[in-house]
């Protein structure tokens, strides 16, 4: 069976959780897999991905063998399995990508030309054949990711975005990857079983029960890069938007704004990859009798992040095999926080397997 030829754009913590994952599945026979959303997809299984590129604005990785770029700080997935590929991570590009308080644990490649970047990024993307890029960008790069999309059109291959740029769930950036007859995935993944899936079902089940949530709020601690990363507010417009609207397009009606918040909330730095969301749900059931119901949730936040990108690059994939293109919406929905097309879980979970089956 063939490959799937995965390219990594951001060689940070999730990247080091995909990646060590599938190599922990190498390691143990198929019948003893757990924790997978799909074990195959189609013909393929997690352990026919293959990371064949990765790039990365940080000095202490651009030009390390994969498996050597993944165990740099400020990286600490410490589970799964070390990668034996021969991949070298090459420099990328800053633009807006590295926040102000980051800076200090990132350390900036030698910058250089953005045409030159361009030039070498290409030519690493068509050498190594890879068949679609993975964006792992920090939060709030804008730029850094519209040129990461662009490089993906102009090399003809699928685009997964991970984080809260709106690429996939933008009509004109939608159209372009359609028009190039390349699929897409995005935006922002969503977790295995994250603080937005659990926050989306109870509010979902609140809701179909007849106790509509008059307010809500989901509150986020974290302790690696992506928490420190959001104390810089001015770059978590998008992700507040994609999760707080994740939540709101479960409800019958919209809640106002001053009734519902979301969002990363503080840096815990002995938490680790560990992040804790503290969710809460106050509203009315019968004879107008209030309920308040709480929620905490913890749990890695990397293991949470990997197995979505697994399903996301066998299902790009699929579509590359049968030639589809523009963002699939049902793995979108399924996927993603802030997808073209917002579904409820249980129809997104139906849409994606018709899209598997090839319906
Ligand atoms: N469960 C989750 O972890 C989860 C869920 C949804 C979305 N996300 C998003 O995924 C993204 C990645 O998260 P992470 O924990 O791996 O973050 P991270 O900070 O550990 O990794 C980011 C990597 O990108 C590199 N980088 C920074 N600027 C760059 C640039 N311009 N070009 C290339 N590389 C650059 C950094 O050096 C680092 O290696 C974040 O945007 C995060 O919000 C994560």
């Amino acid at each position: 069976m063939s490959k799937i030829n995965v390219g990594i754009i951001g060689a940070g913590n999730c990247a080091a959780g995909f990646i060590r994952g599938i190599e922990h599945y190498r390691g143990i026979p198929q019948s003893k897999w757990e924790g997978l959303m799909h074990s195959e997809i189609g013909p393929y299984k997690v352990t026919d991905i293959e990371i064949t590129s990765a790039f990365d604005a940080d000095s202490k990785k651009a030009g390390k063998k994969l498996a050597a770029a993944l165990a740099q700080p400020p990286n600490m997935v410490a589970w799964g399995g070390n990668p034996k590929s021969k991949v070298v991570v090459q420099g990328a590009p800053a633009l807006d990508g590295i926040g102000a308080y980051v800076e200090g644990v990132v350390r900036q490649v030698r910058s250089r030309p953005l045409s030159e970047f361009r030039k070498n990024i290409i030519s690493e993307l068509e050498s190594s054949k890879t068949e679609m890029l993975v964006n792992y960008l920090p939060v709030g790069s804008q730029k850094a990711t519209e040129f990461w999309a662009e490089i993906a059109l102009k090399t003809n291959i699928a685009f997964i975005n991970a984080i809260p740029v709106f690429i996939a769930s933008d009509k004109v950036w939608e159209r372009k990857f359609a028009k190039a007859k390349l699929p897409i995935i995005g935006d922002d993944m969503k977790g295995i079983l994250g603080a937005t899936i659990v926050h989306r079902v109870l509010a979902n089940i609140a809701k179909e029960r007849g106790a509509d949530p008059i307010v809500t709020y989901q509150l986020n601690v974290g302790g690696n890069t992506d928490f420190l990363n959001m104390l810089e507010r001015s770059r978590l417009e998008s992700k507040k938007i994609s999760k707080t609207e994740s939540v709101q397009s479960q409800l019958r009606s919209r809640l106002p704004d001053k009734s519902i918040h979301i969002g990363p909330s503080d840096y815990v730095p002995f938490l680790h990859n560990t992040k804790i969301a503290f969710m809460r749900l106050k509203g009315k059931m019968w004879a107008g009798v209030p309920y308040d119901l709480e929620v905490k949730l913890e749990v890695d936040d990397k293991a949470n992040a990997g197995g979505i990108i697994a399903d996301a690059v066998r299902m790009a994939k699929l579509a590359l095999d049968r030639g589809q293109c523009g963002a699939l919406k049902g793995p979108s929905a399924y996927l993603m926080k802030h997808p073209p097309v917002q579904m409820s879980d249980s129809v997104a979970k139906i849409e994606v397997e018709k899209f598997i089956a090839g319906a």
